[in-house]
């Protein structure tokens, strides 16, 4: 490109960031507030306000996640946040019902945010996209005023109540020191000609959004966040002159926007004082001698539990705790959710590798189990599936395990295990490790079981850990894989599927209304086929008596779903769902196991063996070097007794 085409895209970007930025006397500006009061909005609303511009829906009723795990909770879902952030929607929900209750000058309006997490947890992540909200929003501030405040602090105290009935917005806080001198020394108080203009949220230019990090006892000093008073200029003006002041604190830079403070009780309790004022009178001392300065902005902190129950323990805190609305923000327990992380992740990075099927979502399962905590009422893996809305078939039935009570009998969930980096990084050491660029559930498990080993240093948990990889999720994986390849061997799997389910539910209805069937060709009347139902029955477990109850179930379950219209196909009731595929499986396992695992093959075992790799890589996703991979792995480990 020459350099003609580089001025003409800077040119035409100047022209239009430049176009129309309002500046003006504040006579103007009140014209403005009189045409829409909403400009001089406080900064929760702002905040608010630009996050839902983005739009707010619903949890649809059609969303299984609504029944399933939000017990018919109509969920609002935020689209500002919907692509970014995985499984925190009730976390979202709550954050946002904070901004609003403190738009509305509720007592939250003076609290502070705190996101309290293990680590990973998206607590970071979620403050920065907060932050972002705000970035390029426009709104109108004083002239050249540390504070950039609100011009209609202007308006004196005996003139506000008639400016509040004409203009329709409220009129809160004080003109800041600077301002103030400004408009005594310079427009002599003739504040209607005092200059007003438009700015925008930056957080890189320091306009509105200021960041607080944690600083070390010796480095901690409040001049980081309300400013400090300018020695080389207190020889020009006097003592208690303003100007000497450089109000570059983070209560200054903050104000209208946010202030964050990272990892926020790092700090020793002195340097949070001015979160009590800043809170409590939305006022934060100035540098010397000058008067408390008016401040109104959101203003977030995160910690982890063990800074937070510490912080919590001391009686001397209870000031501030006062002033916390604390949102937790605890791992993912959603396996889907979880997965949906890394896949966000690994789009976003530079790796090129080819991912086999499951890989993502071993690793996922990983964390997500050794997140859970034990139950009475089932295994870990159970727990999990119920989690993910998963509906657990045990002899022929779902079993009735109830989320709530789940939840309810383990509090706190969430809040320890594997982190989200935690598993980001063995996948990193697995992708950085491939030899054929690939990355498949089994170089991943390796990946974690080798982390576990180094980084895990409770005995305990490390044991956990191990257990979960090795045990757990490895046999989940091998019972998927063997399900994927047997249905690989079944040509048209989901028309052979199909049909017997047609068969299926035309036998048991007879059965079940004891008559006798027809068939649809000779119209020659049959008895139900005994043998061919009690084949599919076996292949989940229901054997002798409780065959008649389930026969029962399918026909009512199956004739309810078509009077409500609905269509009905094998995949509709879970329970005759995975009976159809056990049987389907077992009936090609035999086939699948001695074509996968002989090292010489006939022709037809080769073509057959062929036919189920191009299936593999075709239709599932895999290529030559991971189906072969996974096939290796699955004659090593799954048939190997037999
Ligand atoms: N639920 C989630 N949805 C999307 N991304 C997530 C989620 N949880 C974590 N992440 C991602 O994981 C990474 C780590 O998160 P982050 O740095 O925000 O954690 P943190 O809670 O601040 O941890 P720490 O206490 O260690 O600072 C980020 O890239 C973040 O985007
Ligand atoms: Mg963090």
């Amino acid at each position: 490109m020459s350099s003609k085409k580089f001025l003409d895209i800077i040119h035409k970007q100047r022209s239009v960031s430049k176009k129309k930025k309002f500046s003006g006397t504040f006579l103007e500006y009140l014209d403005l507030v009189n045409d829409n009061p909403d400009i001089a909005k406080l900064s929760h609303q702002r905040l608010y306000d630009s996050v839902v511009e983005y739009g707010v829906e619903e949890l649809d009723d059609s969303d299984f996640r609504k029944w399933k795990l939000f017990d018919g909770d109509s969920l609002k879902i935020y689209n500002y946040f919907k692509d970014e952030f995985f499984g925190l929607e009730r976390i979202i929900a709550k954050v946002m019902r904070y901004l609003k209750s403190a738009s509305l000058r509720g007592e939250e309006s003076r609290q502070v945010l705190l996101l309290m997490g293990p680590v990973g947890a998206g607590k970071s992540a979620l403050t920065e996209h907060i932050k972002s909200a705000l970035e390029g929003v426009a709104y109108y501030h004083l002239e050249n005023d540390p504070q950039k405040g609100e011009p209609l602090h202007l308006i004196p105290r005996s003139l506000r109540d008639k400016f509040e009935k004409i203009l329709g917005a409220k009129i809160e806080g004080d003109l800041s020191p600077v301002a103030r001198h400004r408009l005594l020394k310079e427009f002599d108080g003739v504040y209607e000609d005092y200059p007003v203009v438009e700015g925008t949220f930056s957080q890189r230019a320091r306009r509105g959004i200021a960041v607080v990090p944690p600083m070390d006892a010796n480095s901690q000093d409040v001049s980081a966040l309300i400013g400090s008073e300018d020695i080389s200029k207190m020889d020009i003006f006097p003592e208690d002159d303003p100007r000497v002041l450089s109000l570059n604190g983070a209560f200054n830079i903050g104000n209208r926007g946010i202030v964050e403070f990272v990892e926020i009780f790092k700090n020793e309790i002195e340097f949070l004082h001015t979160i009590i004022t800043a809170t409590q009178e939305k006022h934060v001392p100035s540098p010397g001698k000058n008067a408390m300065i008016f401040f109104d902005g959101v203003i977030i902190a995160h910690c982890n539990e063990a800074e937070w129950n510490r912080f919590q323990s001391q009686h001397t805190n209870e000031a501030i705790l006062d002033r916390i609305v604390k949102v937790n923000v605890p791992y993912v327990l959603e396996l889907d959710q979880e997965i949906k992380i890394y896949e966000k992740q690994l789009n976003r990075s530079d790796f090129e590798a080819h991912i086999a099927p499951h890989t993502i979502k071993v690793a996922s399962m990983f964390s997500v189990m050794s997140r859970l905590k034990p139950s009475q009422k089932c295994d870990l893996l159970t727990k999990m599936k119920i989690y993910n809305g998963e509906e657990v078939i045990e002899k022929g039935r779902v079993k009735k395990i109830d989320i709530k009570d789940l939840r309810e009998e383990a509090r706190n969930e969430g809040m320890s295990g594997i982190s989200t980096r935690f598993i980001m990084k063995a996948i990193d050491n697995a992708l950085t490790d491939s030899v054929e660029g690939i990355i498949t559930p089994i170089t991943v498990m390796e990946a974690l079981i080798k982390q576990v080993k180094e980084q895990v240093i409770n005995e305990d948990f490390r044991s956990h850990c191990l257990e979960i990889l090795q045990k757990m999720v490895r046999e989940e994986y091998l019972s998927i894989l063997e399900t994927e390849i047997a249905k690989a061997f079944i040509t048209a799997y989901e028309e052979q599927a199909q049909s017997l389910f047609n068969t299926y539910l035309d036998n048991a209805e007879a059965f079940t209304t004891r008559q006798n069937i027809k068939n649809k060709t000779t119209k020659e009347e049959m008895e139900p086929d005994e043998k061919f139902m009690k084949c599919i029955e076996e292949a989940i477990g229901i054997v002798g008596s409780s065959k008649e109850g389930f026969r029962s179930d399918v026909t009512a379950y199956m004739f309810a779903k078509m009077r409500r219209g609905e269509v009905v196909d094998y995949k509709s009731y879970e329970p005759l769902k995975e009976a159809i595929e056990g049987y389907l499986i077992q009936s090609v396992k035999d086939m699948a196991r001695i074509v996968t695992k002989s090292k010489t093959r006939d022709d037809d075992q080769q073509k057959k063996y062929g036919e189920m790799v191009r299936t593999m890589i075709d239709e599932y996703g895999y290529n030559e070097h991971s189906a072969e991979q996974v096939l290796t792995y699955a004659s090593n480990n799954l048939w190997r007794d037999s």
